[in-house]
């Protein structure tokens, strides 16, 4: 029988209290891609402790790029020539390896990275990065195994993406930046953890322009050398431990993510009726009255985040009223809502736009709405937890719950929030790591 890791998570009463966040998992894991680009060592200090940051560092190891992590800070030391393979052991695990193309192509001119992972939250193609890499002068073939690419030079290029995609766009960046002459990305992603990343980039050396409307400018330099930053705070941990108070009926307070990453996600709150207070250090949420029912559409940067959506979908569950969410970005994002059933809360799935305009996913089969009828209780259930922010909305809806729950897959949490176990008993809630066949 597995002795995967799960959570036996017991009525806790409302969680209150301090949570700290630390870098992203979305942000951490690009720059250890990027300092493989420079000459000399790189220092990226806030790292969470996150199992996507784990499953980086060996992936780089074995490809010859040393990184040592001492506590929250980790040093890369870039080898100019690192192995050209990922090895197909990392197939599924995350979404790293597609990244790793363009700086291979770029240090020994071939790459074979095997197919990419990460959550099962939508197909999830690579024929954006493809294309790109193709239009930036490499060979590019994409076999059952993964992808091989050669190219004896990247030359710049115009690319525009046909969806601003977070990956396609970090992806042109690490290619772009050492590329013989001028890269213009239209319809780039501008989430703050690709601009982190750009930033990241420039610290090096790199000569990158933010232009108006999703326009990215980057002119090829020669060489790249390492440099130090420290990490922003993760706008998905630090909404998320948000909603786990109100969800429970407490508050927590959270510090070390800057309001401008959670604009949107305050206001979405402030429009439910919660309590936001907000200062320079920390952001918290209470509901002093009953919270309304709310329609929310996830978009790209600046709208209401894709990650952002797991923990909403628990709050709508506990507000009297009917809310809709309408998801836009992944066409299988709601994969998690039948775990959320399971502790009785009432969501109808819907292959239509509800709530918003016609999406990219208008006319498909894809389901992708959902109206939830909030308001009744919430009792213990058993679920597998099927990807990483999933995870958390199965947290707090036990938290939630009457009764006990048993929460298996808690791997999927672990690999992208920073020691959940430790921030979710600071705030008060009774839980126990057991072995799944316990
Ligand atoms: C990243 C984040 C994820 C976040 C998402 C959107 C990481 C590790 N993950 O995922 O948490 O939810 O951005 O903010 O940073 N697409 C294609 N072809 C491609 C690439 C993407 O069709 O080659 C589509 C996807 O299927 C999806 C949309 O573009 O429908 C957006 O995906 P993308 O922004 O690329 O997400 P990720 O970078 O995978």
């Amino acid at each position: 029988m597995s002795a995967a890791k799960a959570w036996k998570v017991d009525p806790s009463g409302p969680l209150r209290g301090d949570v700290r966040v630390h870098g992203s998992k979305n942000a951490v894991t690009k720059h250890l891609v990027a300092a493989m680009l420079g000459d000399s060592p790189s220092v990226i200090r806030n790292v969470p402790d996150v199992g996507d940051v784990a499953i980086t560092v060996d992936i780089l190891s074995s490809l010859g790029i040393d990184v040592s992590i001492d506590g929250d800070v980790a040093t890369v030391e870039p080898t100019p020539t690192p192995t050209s393979k990922v090895p197909m052991s990392f197939t599924g695990l995350n979404r790293i390896p597609i990244l790793l193309l363009g700086p291979l192509l770029t240090r020994v001119g071939e790459a074979f990275v095997p197919l990419v992972g990460g959550d099962p939250i939508g197909r999830r193609p690579v024929d954006f990065h493809v294309a790109a890499l193709r239009a930036l002068g490499a060979e590019v073939e994409v076999t059952d195994d993964g992808v091989h690419a050669r190219a004896t030079r990247l030359r710049g290029a115009r690319i525009e993406l046909p969806f601003p995609s977070v990956g396609a766009t970090e992806s042109v960046l690490l290619c772009a930046v050492l590329a013989d002459g001028r890269t213009v990305l239209t319809n780039a992603a501008t989430e703050p953890e690709v601009i982190e990343l750009a930033l990241f980039l420039q610290r090096m050396g790199a000569n990158i322009g933010l232009a108006p409307n999703r326009r990215i400018v980057i002119d090829g330099v020669d060489r790249l050398v390492g440099a130090s930053t420290t990490l922003e705070g993760d706008r998905i941990e630090a909404f998320s431990y948000l909603v786990a108070g109100l969800v429970s009926g407490g508050a927590v307070r959270v510090a070390g993510c800057e309001q401008s990453r959670l604009v949107t996600a305050i206001n979405t709150l402030r429009r439910m009726g919660a309590d936001c207070e907000i200062t320079d250090e920390w952001v918290t949420a209470r509901a002093s009255g009953s919270l309304r029912p709310a329609a929310v559409q996830t978009a790209t940067h600046p709208g209401f985040m894709t990650d952002w959506q797991t923990p909403l979908m628990v709050l709508f569950s506990r507000v009297d009223g009917m809310s809709v969410l309408h998801e836009t970005v992944f066409e299988n994002r709601l994969v998690y809502v039948p775990a959320l059933t399971r502790f009785g809360c009432e969501i109808e799935l819907f292959d239509s736009c509800l709530g918003g305009p016609a999406c990219q996913f208008h006319d498909t089969n894809a389901v992708h709405s959902a109206v939830v009828r909030g308001g009744s209780a919430l009792h213990g259930a058993e679920v597998d937890v099927v990807d990483v922010r999933a995870g958390f909305s199965a947290v707090i809806a036990a938290a939630a719950a009457d009764s006990p729950s048993v929460l298996r897959g808690i791997h999927h949490l672990i690999r992208g929030y920073h020691r959940p176990a430790e921030q979710m008993r600071s705030i008060g809630l009774s839980l126990r790591e057991i072995t799944a066949s316990d």
